[in-house]
């Protein structure tokens, strides 16, 4: 078989050239990275986790008419996506204050925000991905204006709709990150979500217990991260309840 050609190779995903014109292969790399690639490790297991998690939400998104670039699984680390043209954004929505928001203003962390905040980083891992007003976004061409106005109205309905995945499933969506991407659609020009959605890209707080149950494991040394994504994935239904294993056969009396 030909090799395929990589396309992109970021901390996290490798991006391949994909089977028709318009279509890419995203791959999930076990690789963990925090703090602009200044902590990493390798995680066994995190990229099926990822893979599978941002598949069932990106699924669940495209039934409500969030257009995303999700197509389709093909194997337990990769899923085949809609090429878009990546805005250079990173779209934060926090419901509940933590990570560099609280330090940044000195909000302690769990604070219930009064409303979602969205905010803007501009995606440069050599500058630290710096927080941006629409002021920069506009001004240096990374986005329109109207671009920023279907983005937030994007983020929103995602926030909207986790917000209630998870909360069915006892766990509280502190905050998350999107990207987005332009793909054309006849003469006109769609933003979709992009890249992916996972407890890579969320905070995600058990609902009883405060417990952690995304990349700050990793971040702050909590504890087993692949354990902590197995349980939002076994709370989404998308592992068996017992874990990673299939059930057996089940002895009929
Ligand atoms: P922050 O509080 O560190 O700014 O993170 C806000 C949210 O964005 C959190 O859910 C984690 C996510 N995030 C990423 O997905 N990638 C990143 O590079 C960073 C810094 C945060």
């Amino acid at each position: 078989m030909a090799r395929r050609r990589l396309v992109y190779e970021g901390k996290a995903k490798i991006l391949y050239e994909g089977p028709e014109p318009g279509t890419l292969i995203q791959y999930f790399k076990d690789d963990a990275t925090a703090f602009n690639a200044k902590k990493k490790a390798v995680i066994d297991g995190k990229g099926v986790l990822n893979n599978r998690i941002s598949e069932h939400i990106m699924t669940a998104l495209t039934g409500i008419g969030v257009p995303n670039h999700f197509i389709r699984r093909l194997n337990m680390r990769e899923q085949l996506i809609r090429a878009c043209e990546i805005i250079p954004l990173e779209i934060i929505v926090r419901n509940i204050a933590a990570g560099s928001l609280s330090k940044r203003l000195g909000i302690e962390e769990g604070t219930p925000l009064p409303r979602p905040i969205i905010e803007f980083c501009y995606k440069d891992d050599k500058l630290g991905d710096p927080l941006v007003t629409e002021e920069h976004i506009i001004a240096f061409n990374w986005a329109s204006q109207q671009d920023i106005d279907d983005i937030i109205v994007l983020a929103l309905r995602v926030n909207d709709f986790l917000s209630g995945l998870f909360t069915g499933v006892g766990i509280k969506l502190v905050d998350f990150k999107i990207e987005c991407g332009r793909v054309d659609e006849g003469d006109f020009q769609r933003i979709i979500v992009a890249d992916e959605i996972s407890p890579d890209s969320c905070r995600l707080w058990d609902m009883k217990t405060g417990q952690k149950l995304d990349k700050d494991v990793f971040r702050r040394d909590l504890g087993n991260l692949a354990d902590a994504y197995s349980e939002v994935a076994r709370r989404l239904g998308i592992l068996p309840e017992s874990g990673n294993k299939k059930a057996g056969p089940k002895l009929v009396r």
